[in-house]
């Protein structure tokens, strides 16, 4: 589905991303694991159309994308959440949805069809009673989901998530988890940046570590926590005196 080949990204002397290949299939739940300043987001905003390589290339369903703008990209099917969260705070939490599905659709749609399109992913993300709340007003917790079903409202076909978990409690965690199993049962391919190595052992089905914008390892969750070069460079300790502590 998404085929990364020889990509590179530097920010003048900096190898934020560095001649770094990979595949994601249909139907993949991938994680992709590293330390801070490793190259994740930057990763995300290759793909997504917000930086242009370097070098390398990008190729969506057999077509290469990295000239296209994002926009053009979106409405190929790819949505992301960002790190930072961005809701329009002066708007409810429908609208913000609404937005997304209004602007993302390739034809030219009304706004009652936006929020027929807009209902699903409320739903799925749990905001749905919640829908007329301005989104400002919201918890971290709730402009997460916000984010999550923006990209939704994109319907897309591979949706990339920066960090969903970051900033949440257990029980949001936990919340979160089965929102992205649903979403991964609905058919929809995932590629996930996460810092909680227990969610990508239960969620992912293969994950790729990146170290300096390089490409360390790449291998199942079980294989990944057990590498010595990534206990090294990111667990820091093995997984089991991390769980102890
Ligand atoms: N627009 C930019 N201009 C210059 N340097 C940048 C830019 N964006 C990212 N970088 C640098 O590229 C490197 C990778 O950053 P990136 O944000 O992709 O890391 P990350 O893996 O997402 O980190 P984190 O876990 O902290 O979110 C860092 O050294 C960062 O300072
Ligand atoms: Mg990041």
């Amino acid at each position: 589905m998404l085929e990364l080949r020889n990509l590179s990204k530097q920010f003048g002397g900096l190898r934020a991303i560095w001649d770094l290949s990979f595949t994601v299939r249909k139907g993949d739940f991938l994680g992709v694991i590293g330390p801070n300043g490793a190259g994740k987001t930057t990763l995300l905003n290759l793909i997504t159309g917000y930086l242009k390589p370097s070098s390398g290339s990008i190729l969506f369903e057999g077509n290469p994308v990295q000239s296209l703008p994002p926009f053009r990209i979106c409405r190929l099917g790819i949505a992301r959440t960002f790190q930072v969260v961005r809701p329009f705070g002066e708007m409810s939490v429908e609208d913000n949805v609404l937005a997304a599905a209004l602007f993302s659709a390739s034809e030219r749609i009304g706004v009652a069809e936006g929020r027929a399109r807009a209902r699903s992913p409320l739903e799925l993300t749990g905001l749905w009673p919640i829908r007329d709340q301005l989104a400002g007003t919201l918890t971290i917790a709730g402009k997460k989901k916000l984010e999550l079903a923006r990209a939704l409202a994109v319907r897309p076909r591979l949706l990339l998530l920066d960090e969903v978990m970051g900033g949440l409690s257990g029980p949001e965690v936990t919340e979160i988890v089965e929102v992205l199993e649903r979403i991964h049962a609905t058919g929809t391919t995932i590629l996930m940046i996460e810092h909680l190595v227990e969610i990508i052992l239960k969620l992912t089905s293969r994950v790729v570590v990146l170290n300096f914008g390089e490409k360390l390892f790449e291998g199942t969750p079980q294989e990944v926590v057990e590498h010595p070069a990534v206990i090294e460079s990111y667990l820091g300790r093995p997984l089991e005196a991390a769980q102890a502590s």
